[in-house]
């Protein structure tokens, strides 16, 4: 079982929240690679069985638009079918962009196997266990 967790974070809240992703997937058994949004692209789908997709609240209510969203853009092609989890960081927003996002994902026909995990600024330890069982729930 192998397991891609792709983020992309500008002041580190979105990337705690990957690393503790990937460390339940981890626990859970699975090999686990981490990749920030430049080192990853629809290229590298086929080579893992779950994908963990993590961007924080940006522009206005979406994905950020320079790097993350053209290298997620590039992935959705490969979406069908395969298990995918979403979590992120926002501000002062009610979580508009990662629903926004959720249904683009069901609309190329990923298999959301959680709910996405969002938390406000930095991830408390709730929020962290929270990425957690969802690093988990990929395997
Ligand atoms: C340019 C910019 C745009 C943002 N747009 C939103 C937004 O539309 N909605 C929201 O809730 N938060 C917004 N935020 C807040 C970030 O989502 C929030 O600070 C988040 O914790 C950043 O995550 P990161 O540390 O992983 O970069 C924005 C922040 C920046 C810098």
């Amino acid at each position: 079982m192998k397991i891609a967790v792709v983020y992309w974070s500008s002041t580190g809240n979105t990337e705690s929240m990957a690393q503790a992703v990937a460390e339940g997937a981890k626990k859970a058994g699975a090999e686990t690679e981490l990749f920030t949004a430049t080192e990853f692209g629809g290229d590298k789908m086929d080579g893992f069985d779950a994908v963990a997709f993590g961007c924080p609240a940006m522009g206005a209510e979406e994905l950020e638009d320079t790097e993350f969203a053209p290298m997620f853009e590039g992935c959705e092609g490969k979406l069908s079918g395969k298990k995918i989890a979403l979590f992120g960081s926002y501000g002062w927003g009610d979580g508009e962009w990662m629903r926004t996002w959720e249904e683009t994902c069901q609309s190329k026909g990923a298999n959301l196997v959680c709910d996405s995990v969002i938390c406000q600024e930095t991830p408390d330890e709730d929020a962290l266990d929270a990425c957690r069982k969802l690093g988990e729930a990929l395997v």
